[in-house]
């Protein structure tokens, strides 16, 4: 994901977030039906009683006091159901849509996974799934009806205060509702525009730095590098402070600002209203009919104008989940492509930059049949794993061919390769959940038995045997106690319970003693049957076992002889 890409603006993100609205969007018409009846029931109390005083001061109105004072009460009933209903529409629309927004985010993860995901800050994705997604239901829930609701109360009061009242006063009460509901949003927003982003940013950053401090809490401490780390934190920590600060400075601000407005309009309104009495325009009974009408509208805008303190930091964030929705993973998967069944694969001037300028691989030529052990060698940055990469089709080759049985690997279904070629990498990561299950991580439906031989084969078995409670021990039980050689005889045995018919890997035994190094080799030489293996490693210690040998030099890869 590219971060530096311009941001989308405000009325661009909010369309693309309705959008995501779907089907919900029925749902959201009810809300918004029932948030305006709302509100005008809520009016209905108060203009009640000026209808009340209008008829003591002789207006002629056909409704007996009885009647004014049941309807009164009958309009307080009405706010507080329609505004449950409401209430629980806007609620449902957001927990269902969060629901589906979690969804389509691990989704985007799992395609862009692995390429894109190498170089992204992992907080910056927790931040995403978890706060980003939060700040959005203040979108769906408090945001949009609300703007809705603030304009067809408006517009019914306009009509209202002008057809019973006077047009000047709800003109007056037109120009207070553009002012409030427009106006001052659009210039709060402009003040907090830059505050919100940069507190987002900053909240984010922090996070993520925290978030690596803890993961890297053993190498802070066995480096006695604890009071710089701390330094680093309170200086991150201050510099959140002052932007929250700087913020609450401003919403503060824009909340005066509304005071002031709502102010002056209602000022405005009793003087209009004042003087078309005098100019025998109006009567005074009408006159505090429309008036407070008038002053009890202002509610719908008021909510409008305190939007844009949350509005900014919701717009950074749908614009961050947004721009992970759109973003296109590395490579495109291959579907309904050509099936596979591992014979060879085979690399003809293959070469491969990140950068288009900065070639990692220079015309690779290798192949590897069935059955074969193939060893890679090479110094460390020298293009070993970019090579493994490429045959999983991570990434898209810059040029030359990867084919397997023939067959280009663009051409190959996705699935099909996946199914064929695993990978081993240099540290195998284990779930917290019981070892059986680490290992159905590759064969879901993989019986105790299929899980023991596979296991046996990686010479991890009678380890696993011993531990009390066997496959089912939890591995977050053991804290620390497994070895990384342990853990990488399990990663290993997960390659052969996936039972792919090429297994890549990457310098399997370079975080492990030469005990275990021992041990994982001749667990491959004897598990092998009927399979291929690419071996890679930057130990020609390891080599030992391959049946041929690739010497990698920067980026140029040649044959042992
Ligand atoms: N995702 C990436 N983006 C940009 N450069 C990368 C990426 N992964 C590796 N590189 C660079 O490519 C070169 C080869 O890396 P790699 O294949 O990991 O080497 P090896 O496995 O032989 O140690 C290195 O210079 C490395 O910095
Ligand atoms: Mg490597």
């Amino acid at each position: 994901m590219n971060d530096k890409k311009e941001r989308m603006g405000g009325g661009k993100i909010m369309a693309r977030l309705i959008v995501l609205l779907g089907s919900l969007a029925y749902i959201m018409v009810v809300a918004v039906i029932n948030g305006s009846l709302g509100f005008v029931s809520a009016m209905g109390v108060t203009l009640m009683g000026a209808v009340g005083i209008a008829k003591a001061l002789g207006e002629s109105i056909a409704l007996s006091y009885g009647w004014i004072i049941g309807l009164a009460v009958g309009f307080g009933v009405l706010r507080g159901l329609l505004r449950y209903i409401e209430q629980y529409c806007n609620h449902y629309i957001a927990f269902r849509l969060l629901a589906v927004l979690r969804d389509k985010i691990f989704g985007a993860l799992r395609v862009l996974c692995p390429a894109k995901l190498e170089s992204k800050q992992k907080g910056a994705i927790i931040a995403m799934i978890t706060s980003d997604i939060e700040t959005l239901e203040v979108f769906y829930a408090h945001t949009i009806s609300p703007i809705c609701i603030a304009v067809v109360v408006s517009s019914a009061v306009f009509v209202f205060v002008g057809c019973v009242s006077s047009w000047y006063l709800a003109l007056v009460a037109l120009c207070g509702y553009l002012a409030i509901g427009i106006v001052l949003p659009l210039i709060s927003s402009k003040l907090m525009r830059s505050g919100g982003v940069g507190y987002r940013a900053e909240f984010s950053s922090f996070n993520a730095y925290f978030l690596d401090s803890i993961k890297g809490v053993r190498d802070i401490v066995l480096n006695n590098a604890e009071d710089v780390r701390l330094a680093e934190v309170d200086r991150r920590s201050d510099v959140l402070l002052d932007y929250t600060k700087k913020l609450k400075r401003k919403i503060s601000t824009a909340a005066g600002l509304t005071e002031i407005f709502v102010s002056v309009f209602v000022i405005l309104t009793l003087t209009v209203g004042v003087i078309l009495v005098s100019t025998d325009r109006l009567s005074v009974g009408m006159m505090i009919v429309g008036v407070v009408a008038v002053f009890g509208s202002f509610g719908p805008v008021i909510a409008i104008s305190a939007l844009p303190g949350n509005l900014t930091q919701t717009f950074a964030s749908g614009d961050r989940v947004l721009k992970l929705l759109a973003e296109k993973p590395a490579v495109e998967p291959v579907e309904n492509g050509e099936p596979l069944d591992f014979e060879k694969v085979e690399t003809e001037n293959l070469s491969f930059g990140y950068d288009k300028d900065a070639k990692v691989l220079k015309d690779v030529c290798m192949h590897a049949e069935k059955g074969e052990i193939v060893g890679i060698v090479g110094a460390s940055g020298c293009g070993k794993s970019t090579l493994l990469k490429l045959l999983l089709r991570f990434w898209e080759k810059d040029s030359g061919s990867i084919e397997y049985n023939g067959v280009d690997i663009d051409r190959i279904d996705s699935a099909a390769l996946t199914d064929n070629v695993t990978m081993v990498s240099q540290s195998t990561y284990l779930f917290d959940q019981s070892i059986a299950d680490n290992l159905r991580i590759a064969k879901a439906d993989a019986t105790l038995d299929e899980m023991r031989s596979a296991c046996r084969k990686a010479s991890v078995d009678e380890f696993i045997m011993s531990l009390p409670d066997g496959y089912d021990t939890q591995v977050g039980a053991l804290g620390d106690d497994l070895s990384a050689g342990e853990k990488q005889r399990i990663g290993l045995a997960r390659a052969f319970l996936h039972d792919g018919k090429l297994i890549l890997l990457d310098e399997p035994t370079s975080n492990v003693d030469s005990i275990n190094e021992g041990i994982i080799l001749k667990a491959l030489k004897d598990g092998r049957e009927g399979k291929s293996i690419i071996l890679v490693s930057h130990r020609e210690s390891t080599m030992a076992i391959a049946d041929r040998i690739y010497r990698v030099e920067s980026g140029v890869l040649e044959e042992v002889k």
